[in-house]
């Protein structure tokens, strides 16, 4: 089929590269020149595992190519998928700018006689599907159209996997016609398809994200309970998420839950139940606890280390997670901004993710200095805190951290390692919700 993809971030250009992977023909339409320009040197914006090979692949063999004109784009589509940016206002409500801007856009250049199925695959508020139609009937009259909600629910880091082999796709919408037309884009992927109508495939998106942000919150309220009694948070997440009805998935206790999206939709999803005048404050308690847990940790580093000015310390990581280098609402770009806000000296190495966080002005590369390796960023340091749990940091050499800190002592943000061996190794080792390597052993 013929689809084009209007916005080439995470989700539009994962999306695309997939679409052409299963043999689609993709147009990805982006505003930004530069991006475009990059694209079409075979340059790739993001770090996505699988992702370049993917692109450059399906470029050559002409199923996928790059434009900055929507009328190219929707000419050339049966269907147009919508993927721009819906970031968040300072009231935690939804910007719809970018959709609405992207509306107008397609109305102008649809032309009579030309039937298109417009998706919205960026996360948006319920009834979202409702003004794009009638924004787009506003500006043009003659249009044959139908609007269709078909959220994307790809993890980064781990996109291409999830995008080609999805738990489920969902369809909203109220035309048998676009049914039909986006379940022949999803045949390929041969996952369960639901269909809906449009409102109810708005709110699974927001009920989505937030229910598992509301899974890690409740692992982190439980792992200060076990911090509390001396029960191990891991014993205790592997217990309950056995559990079939529960599951393991989303319950590893942490600093808590950071990103492009938890954060946001968390928020979004409270503002939309309140303009609704069904107020969601369980969410509202799933915020404050996930705001405690970097208080917490930090806590725990100051009640080892006293005071922090002047301290040297060493931080592992600062993406939001693993194998990504996006640092966008970032718990560890935090945490390295308010040891630096409280005078320590930081040392910071992530395997991907600096060169982004100071280009993007989150860090300030004249108070922290980054390391180009996990072992130099460790050089005299009072303390190492674990903040993103690559897998890099699981295979260092220990021996050689030990020999170069000042103190051996670690905070283990994400519970990456085993206490027994870190103590085994020498090292007072603290995690989070998991007492000493004695009690477990
Ligand atoms: C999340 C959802 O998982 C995707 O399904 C969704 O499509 C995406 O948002 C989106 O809305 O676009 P993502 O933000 O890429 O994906 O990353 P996650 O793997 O969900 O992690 C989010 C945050 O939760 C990270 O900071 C991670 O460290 C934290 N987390 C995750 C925990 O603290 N504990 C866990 O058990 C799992």
């Amino acid at each position: 089929m013929d689809l084009c993809i209007i916005g080439s971030g995470y989700v539009g250009l994962v999306s695309g590269a997939c679409f052409a992977e299963v043999g689609h023909h993709v147009i990805c339409v982006d505003n930004d020149q530069r991006k475009v320009d990059m694209l079409q040197r075979g340059e790739i914006p993001i770090y996505e595992p699988g992702l370049e090979e993917l692109v450059h692949k399906n470029v050559a063999a002409k199923r996928l190519r790059f434009t900055n004109s929507i009328e190219d784009g929707v000419d050339h589509s049966q269907i147009i998928f919508i993927a721009v940016p819906t970031p968040p206002q300072t009231d935690g409500s939804v910007d719809l700018t970018f959709i609405e801007r992207v509306a107008r856009e397609i109305s102008g250049v649809l032309k009579p006689g030309q039937y298109r199925v417009v998706v919205d695959k960026s996360t948006v508020p319920v009834k979202t599907g409702e003004k794009v139609e009638a924004t787009i009937k506003r500006y043009n009259k003659d249009a044959e159209f139908d609007v269709v909600s078909n959220p994307e629910f790809l993890r980064e880091g781990c996109a291409v996997p999830d995008l080609m082999n999805p738990d489920r796709v969902v369809i909203g919408s109220a035309s048998q016609k676009a049914t039909d037309l986006m379940k022949r884009v999803y045949e390929p992927f041969q996952a369960p398809i639901l269909v809906t109508d449009v409102n109810s495939a708005e709110l699974i998106k927001h009920a989505a994200n937030s229910f598992l942000s509301l899974k890690i919150s409740y692992i982190n309220a439980v792992s200060a309970i076990c911090e509390a009694s001396g029960a191990d948070v891991e014993m205790v997440a592997d217990g309950i998420g056995t559990d079939k009805r529960i599951g393991r998935n989303f319950l590893n206790a942490g600093l808590g839950y950071g990103g492009s999206c938890f954060p946001k939709d968390v928020k979004a999803f409270i503002a939309i139940s309140r303009q609704l005048g069904t107020p969601f404050t369980l969410l509202e308690e799933v915020e404050r606890i996930n705001a405690t847990m970097l208080t917490r940790f930090i806590d725990k580093v100051r009640s080892a280390l006293w005071v922090l000015k002047d301290k040297k310390i060493a931080v592992w990581g600062m993406t939001f997670k693993p194998d990504t280098d996006d640092v966008r609402n970032s718990v560890a770009i935090e945490l390295i901004n308010q040891l630096v806000a409280e005078g320590a000296h930081v040392t910071a190495y992530d395997p991907k993710g600096a060169e982004k966080a100071v280009e993007w002005g989150l860090v300030d590369p004249t108070k922290v200095k980054l390391a180009k390796t996990p072992i130099e960023a460790v050089a005299d340091a009072e303390a190492l805190l674990l903040a993103t749990e690559w897998k890099e940091f699981a295979n260092v050499d220990f021996a050689a951290v030990k020999a170069k800190m000042h103190t051996p002592l670690v905070f283990d943000g994400r519970n990456l390692f085993d206490p027994q061996t870190m103590a085994d190794l020498g090292f007072t080792y603290h995690a989070v919700g998991r007492p000493g390597p004695k009690a477990g052993a």
